[in-house]
C-alpha cells in the first residue's frame, strides 16, 4: 500500500514500494505547510511541475541535502543541473521507466519562469505528472486551467488525482469538478487553495460537486491517504 501525505498548497510526500518522493515542495514561507524542508532524511525523487516559487519552493536545498533526483521539464532540469543538482530532464507527453514504476509528464495550461535579481533566467513550459506506484497511477496536475487534454487521462485509469481548485491562476472548484468528469479518477484531492487571499476556495463545495463521480478527499495539511 502506498501513502500520499498532503503538506499544504500543492506539496505532497509520496511513499510506496521503491520510492520516497516529494511533489512541489513549497515549505519555507508556505503559511499552510505541515512541515519544514529539513524533515525528510531520505528522498529518491522530487517532482517539480514548474518553476514558480510556490512549486519549486525548497527543491534546491532539499535535493542538495538528500541527493534526491529532480524530475522536471528539460529547461528547468538544465537550470537546476547548473546549480549542481541531479535531474531527469523530460518533456510533456514523454514517459520514462524508473526503478519503482513509470512517470509521464502531462500538459498544463499555465506559465513557468525563474527570476534572479529581477531578471528572468529560465522560462519554461509547466507540466503535471502521472506517476505509477505499486501499479497504481497518481495524477498531480500541477498548476493548470481546465483542458480537453485531461480527457486523455480517462484511459490511464487514475487512482488518485490531485487537482487545483483555488481559481485566479488555476482551475476553480467548478472547473475542477468538470476535470473530474474528464479524468474519472477513483479518488480526488483538491489542492492549491487558501494559501493566499487570492486563491480562497471551498473544498467541501468541490467535494459535493464532484462527489458523484469520484471519492473526493479533502485533506488538511499533514493528513495522509493510503491507496
Ligand atoms: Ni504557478
Ligand atoms: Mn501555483
Amino acid at each position: 500500500m502506498a501513502t500520499l501525505q498532503y503538506l499544504g498548497h500543492a506539496a505532497f510526500y509520496l511513499e510506496g514500494q521503491g520510492i520516497k518522493a516529494l511533489f512541489d515542495p513549497f515549505l519555507s514561507g508556505n503559511p499552510l505547510a505541515s512541515e519544514g524542508p529539513e524533515v525528510r532524511p531520505i528522498l529518491d525523487y522530487i517532482f517539480v511541475s514548474h518553476a514558480h516559487d510556490d512549486h519549486l519552493g525548497d527543491t534546491e536545498a532539499i535535493a542538495r541535502r538528500t541527493g534526491a533526483v529532480v524530475v522536471a521539464t528539460n529547461e528547468l532540469a538544465l537550470y537546476l543541473e547548473g546549480k549542481g543538482l541531479k535531474t531527469i530532464a523530460m518533456h510533456v507527453g514523454g514517459r520514462v521507466s524508473l526503478s519503482f514504476g513509470r512517470v509521464k509528464l502531462t500538459p498544463a495550461l499555465h506559465g513557468s519562469s525563474v527570476s534572479e535579481n529581477g531578471r528572468v533566467v529560465c522560462a519554461d513550459q509547466p507540466c503535471g505528472f502521472l506517476v505509477e506506484v505499486e501499479g497504481k497511477k497518481i495524477y498531480h496536475a500541477g498548476d493548470t486551467g481546465l483542458s480537453m487534454e485531461m480527457s486523455l487521462l480517462a484511459a490511464e485509469e487514475v487512482e488518485v488525482a490531485i487537482l487545483p481548485i483555488g481559481g485566479h491562476y488555476v482551475m476553480d472548484a467548478e472547473d475542477a469538478a468538470r476535470a473530474v468528469e474528464l479524468i474519472r479518477p477513483k479518488i480526488t484531492v483538491p489542492v492549491h487553495y487558501d494559501t493566499f487571499p487570492s486563491i480562497r476556495a471551498d473544498p467541501v463545495g468541490f467535494a459535493r460537486k464532484a462527489g458523484g463521480l469520484t471519492e473526493a478527499r479533502v485533506l488538511r495539511p499533514g493528513e495522509s491517504l493510503h491507496f
